[in-house]
């Protein structure tokens, strides 16, 4: 038996048991909340805090409605990043909120690693909201219930990851799970945002969308991480229109996929830069809507199975 988890702070190390027990307790929450209803006792008298050093949207809201859906307190605190002394801040931050009894720590962070720390230094269960460029566990569990619920499985499935794939933790975290669970990864975009240990992760890296899109069951694509290129984004990526000329999805790249294939964006998306507003909206092809439900329900799973294991259930 794999042990239980104590904290999320990444897919990569998790066992595939711990994956599918968590994507079962997601999809029973699907139903739970199709059919209506709510779970408030689970987490009464508990207090979830949202601490946010970036910015967020989807992340943070369902975080926010998955805790309240299960009757915790939830506080949000958005944290302007300083520059300096980033790692005492931290370490600051952890004294008060072990003070105000917080029992579950919902983390984003611009360093990797930082709900790590957090995680040796707190008493509550952390959650990695996305660090850096290192992982974003729930993203990965959120895509891969999306998946399974259209395609009945994840292993023996060729997901395509695109674009930007040097600078997103939703793909590092979605490499680990996907290959985890059996399914078979490729990566594909220009040589300058794939990364170098693409090859240790156990995908295929391809350069151009034709070759790399052929028999794909799922194409997953990134957002053009610019505030992560350092130096600016001329070096590494041509304009915009050129990036999508080359990289972006529209119905014609879409078609060198297998013909049930299905495209996915975890937001915020770059509409005619990474991809074509008509697959974005299609409404036969297109999960991205999905994706944002079960962003609730992943999240009311991972909760649920911190606060068991937190030792204070
Ligand atoms: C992602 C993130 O923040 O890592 N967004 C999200 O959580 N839905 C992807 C991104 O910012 O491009």
């Amino acid at each position: 038996m794999p042990p239980r988890l104590r904290h999320l702070l990444a897919i990569e190390g998790l066992h595939p048991p711990q994956i599918g027990q968590l994507l079962d307790l997601a999809e029973s929450y699907v139903l739970l909340t199709r059919s209506g209803q709510t779970q408030r006792d689970l987490l009464r008298g508990r207090t979830l805090i949202n601490l946010f050093f970036e910015d967020s949207t989807r992340t943070r809201t369902s975080f926010e409605l998955a805790g309240k859906r299960l009757g915790a307190d939830v506080l949000n605190m958005s944290v302007a990043t300083s520059s300096v002394n980033k790692g005492e801040t931290l370490l600051d931050t952890a004294a008060t909120l072990n003070a105000m009894h917080c029992d579950l720590l919902v983390v984003r962070h611009d360093q990797s690693g930082a709900p790590n720390l957090l995680a040796q230094k707190v008493d509550a269960a952390v959650i990695n909201a996305g660090d850096g460029t290192h992982e974003h566990p729930t993203q990965a569990l959120l895509d891969a219930l999306t998946i399974r619920r259209r395609k009945g499985r994840l292993e023996g499935l060729t997901v395509a990851i695109c674009g930007d794939i040097a600078h997103s933790r939703v793909a590092r975290s979605n490499i680990h799970l996907l290959t985890t669970m059996g399914s078979r990864v490729r990566v594909i975009g220009p040589p300058t945002l794939i990364p170098a240990e693409a090859g240790r992760l156990g995908v295929e890296v391809f350069h151009d969308m034709e070759t790399g899109l052929k028999g794909a069951d799922i194409v997953m694509m990134l957002r053009l991480q610019r505030e992560r290129m350092a130096g600016g984004p001329g070096g590494l990526v041509p304009s915009a229109r050129e990036f999508f000329r080359f990289w972006g999805l529209d119905a014609a790249k879409l078609a060198y996929a297998k013909p049930d294939a299905l495209v996915m964006h975890p937001g915020p998306m770059n509409r005619g830069v990474e991809i074509d507003s008509a697959v974005a909206d299609d409404p036969v092809r297109s999960l991205i809507r999905e994706q944002v439900e079960m962003g609730v329900a992943v999240r009311m799973a991972v909760l649920d199975t911190l606060s068991r294991g937190a030792g204070n259930g």
